[in-house]
């Protein structure tokens, strides 16, 4: 594997349950280099959560491999040891000790290993300051609005040093204002840090924020692409839509309804829009 690879996988598999089988993930292979910034995107159920999951050594694939930063999950030595140091998460709800301060939060990964109280409380007031929190690390969650506290939980991610933060829908429980700031922070930590950074989210604007945006769809990549320009992008999205896909298959009926169609066949506009999307979809 090359070094500028730092995760792999291959074929990679998970199915749950026994009696109705869900395959939550159906043969994946991904690889993603170190430094870059990719967006997840998909319908709920798509196996977005899985596949982080697996990456995170979260959970077990049902067959395939996972290299990440060089070691193939099925065979670590230390899982707790491996999700400690080699993996940041940030998740929805951001996951903070209710009775911790912000600081305290951000030391919690950092207990256990090999570094002084001192060092730990130094390094945890750096990473408050790194994500605009310098004048609030006292504070407890409930004294944190949401954007906020979701920054914590970055700086609590970053806390060991992680090769890659793996990031679940971190704007999806944030107004629009804050979203964007949080993006804005891992676009931020990514840029100067060189952190790779794999997020999942719902929402396209979101997902431009990224260099990459990978579509699932019942577990598989349906899509993997570089984020172009703005109307490249409205286009791609355009033909996701459910307006897209009824032009591309040109279903007249429902598209008389938006005076896309006439006498059961499509306007020569909607034709022509038809046919530029279908280079998207
Ligand atoms: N622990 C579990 N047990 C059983 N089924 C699960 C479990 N986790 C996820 N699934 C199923 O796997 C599929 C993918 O789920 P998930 O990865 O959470 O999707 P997403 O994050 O894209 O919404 C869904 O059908 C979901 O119901
Ligand atoms: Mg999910």
């Amino acid at each position: 594997m090359h070094n500028d690879i730092i995760v792999e996988t291959h074929d990679l598999t998970k199915i749950y349950g026994d009696g109705a089988e869900v395959r939550a993930l159906d043969g994946v292979n991904l690889t993603i280099r170190r430094g870059e910034m990719v967006a997840v995107m998909g319908p709920s159920g798509s196996g977005k959560s899985t596949l982080l999951n697996m990456l995170g050594a979260l959970d077990r694939p049902t067959s395939g491999r996972v290299l990440v930063n060089g070691q193939d999950l099925a065979s670590l030595r230390d899982v707790d040891r491996f999700r400690a140091q080699t993996v940041g998460f940030v998740f929805q709800f951001y996951n903070l000790l209710p009775t911790l301060t912000a600081r305290e939060n951000v030391e919690v990964p950092m207990q256990g290993q090999p570094i002084s109280r001192s060092q730990r409380r130094q390094r945890a007031e750096e990473l408050l300051h790194l994500v605009g929190l310098g004048e609030r690390m006292h504070h407890l969650p409930a004294q944190l609005s949401g954007g906020e506290q979701q920054r914590v939980a970055i700086a609590r991610a970053l806390a060991n040093e992680p090769a890659i933060l793996l990031a679940d829908e971190p704007t999806g429980n944030l107004d629009t204002q804050s979203g964007m700031e949080v993006m804005g922070l891992l676009q931020e930590i990514n840029r100067q840090r060189g952190m790779t950074i794999l997020l999942v989210t719902h929402d396209p604007r979101v997902a431009r924020t990224a260099q990459r945006i990978l579509s699932m769809r019942d577990g598989r990549i349906v899509d993997d692409h570089t984020v172009g320009d703005p109307l490249s992008e409205d286009l791609r999205e355009l033909a996701r839509s459910l307006l897209g896909r009824l032009l591309q298959e040109g279903k007249a009926e429902p598209l008389a309804a938006v005076g896309l169609s006439d006498n059961g066949r499509l306007t020569p506009a909607a034709q022509t829009l038809a046919e530029l999307l279908a280079a998207w979809g």
